[in-house]
């Protein structure tokens, strides 16, 4: 018989908010958790410590956080004897120290650097029976990535730069994460060795601008180089790169990646909005016809290029003209993808110390729905083009509307649904579309499937 061990394992409750770059920052946290001991539960209930990893891009964001810290008072339903309550990510950072104080529940607040270091700072709050914020923007690329720990077995996010340095008015993120810091080559690549050997075929680099990783580092290196150095691994099926700046794509940028065996035309370059005078008072660095000439030349290097935007609707100022501009120009490009968000003011960011909140909130809302219905007929008129062709597939698991189907994404990230079994997830098969509804895309398996580029298919 063996000696029971000292303690139970500890159990811990994670929850993420906001972006992708929070959700793998979630898989870090977890890893450094994992390796002092720690367990994962799904019920906040028996957690000994609950983490929430959180967002501050807009206000909406930080009241969730909020919302969910008020379920979270000691003593109350879901909160086990004992347990510590820690807030990650953004929002830790941004507040700090009067976190604690605003949020007496709080016994961690670890920020964008920090949160690695958890089950340390669990150690010292158990200890010192006080709470602790930690938010100095210590040091995460040295962290070795375990492989093991990721949400998806087929995919994966590397964080190849963090932080951003430029200063676009509304937004609270280079506060939050600090200034631009690429990752060397050599570590990307190791990572994703790692990663590929795993089991992971499709990889997606992460940045704010992504596009700009590099210019730190000795040589300059830039996107397209460390996309080139990626497409040569044996096993890897995709690579992805997600967020872009319109104007970073430079150096022939388009014209050599155009060939690469895992590069998939679906790229992620927010216009923001479609009028000059309101982009020029974002501080975007472009105007409508800068980001016109880079959809242009990226269309013409690669023709099933599709780019993919967010928008700002109700920014201080916007006129209806302007809101009109930004209908127009989204049509004018033809994003099949978008995500619209309306105008947060954030504290202390330039637009928020310059510009009053001068447009209603009901008219930021009808501004909002207006661009999502061009969105849909965009996305409609997209996937009508599919239908009666064959796309291909890789298949990401049970359709989350019907477990009984499959789901998966072709390159251009579009949702494609259809029937087949479970062992083709985490292959690339061809799919022939047969009916869309304005967000994805239904279909049969071909068999024998066809290639698109000389890629590897299911079945072969
Ligand atoms: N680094 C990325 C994304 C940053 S945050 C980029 O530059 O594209 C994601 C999106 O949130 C932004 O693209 C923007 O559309 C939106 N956003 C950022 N700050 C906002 C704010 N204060 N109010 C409303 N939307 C905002
Ligand atoms: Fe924010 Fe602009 Fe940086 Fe994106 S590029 S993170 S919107 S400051
Ligand atoms: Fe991401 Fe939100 Fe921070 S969008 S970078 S988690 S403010």
């Amino acid at each position: 018989m063996t000696a029971p061990p000292a303690h139970p394992p500890r159990k811990v409750y994670f929850e993420t908010f906001g972006c992708q770059m929070n959700k793998l920052d979630s898989e870090l946290a977890l890893q450094a958790l994992a390796r002092a001991g720690f367990t994962t539960t799904d019920d906040v209930r028996d957690a000994d410590l609950v983490v929430l990893n959180t967002c501050s891009v807009r206000e909406h964001a930080e009241h969730r956080v909020l919302s969910r810290l008020g379920r979270l008072k000691p003593g109350g339903p879901v909160r086990k004897e004992g347990a510590l309550v820690a807030v990650t990510g953004c929002m830790a950072q941004r507040q700090g120290r009067d976190l604690l104080r605003r949020a007496p529940q709080v016994d961690i607040v670890a920020g964008t650097k920090e949160f690695v270091r958890l089950p340390e700072l669990y150690a010292d709050v158990k200890r010192e029976r006080r709470p602790l914020a930690a938010v100095d923007q210590g040091e995460v690329f040295d962290y070795p990535r375990d492989p093991r720990f990721r949400s998806e077995k087929h995919r994966a996010w590397i964080s190849i730069m963090r932080g951003c340095d430029l200063h676009c008015t509304y937004c609270i993120v280079p506060t939050t994460r600090g200034p631009e810091e690429s990752r060397p080559l050599a570590d990307v690549l190791d990572e994703a060795r790692r990663l590929v050997d795993d089991g992971v075929v499709e990889i997606t680099l992460l940045g704010q601008t992504v596009n700009s990783w590099g210019k730190q580092l000795p040589g300059s290196p830039d996107l397209a180089d460390l996309l080139c150095a990626l497409d040569e691994l044996p096993g890897l099926l995709r690579t992805r790169f997600v967020t872009s700046h319109p104007n970073f794509f430079r150096n022939g940028f388009w014209e050599r990646i155009r060939g690469l065996r895992t590069f998939c035309p679906y790229v992620h370059v927010p216009a923001q909005h479609g009028s000059d005078r309101i982009l020029k008072r974002m501080a975007r660095l472009y105007t409508t016809d800068g980001f016109r000439a880079m959809a242009e030349e990226a269309r013409a290097a690669i023709p099933d290029l599709v780019l993919a935007s967010d928008w700002i609707v109700g920014f201080p100022g916007e006129t209806e003209e302007d809101h009109e501009r930004s209908k127009s120009f989204l049509r004018e490009i033809g994003f099949p993808q978008n995500f619209v968000f309306k105008y947060s003011p954030r504290p202390t960011t330039p637009s928020e110390r310059r510009f009053a909140d001068d447009v209603p909130d009901a008219v930021k809302a009808r501004r909002c729905n207006e661009l999502l219905d061009i969105h849909a007929e965009l996305s409609h008129a997209y996937n009508l083009s599919f239908v009666d062709r064959a796309v291909e597939v890789l298949v990401e698991g049970p359709s989350k509307t019907n477990a009984e189907r499959l789901f998966g994404r072709t390159q251009q990230n579009r949702i494609v649904i259809f029937d087949g079994s479970e062992d083709l997830v985490g292959r690339l098969v061809s799919v022939r579309v047969e009916a869309v509804s304005p967000h994805s895309l239904y279909g049969t398996l071909c068999e024998p499937s066809a290639p698109r580029r000389s890629l590897p298919l299911a079945g072969r």
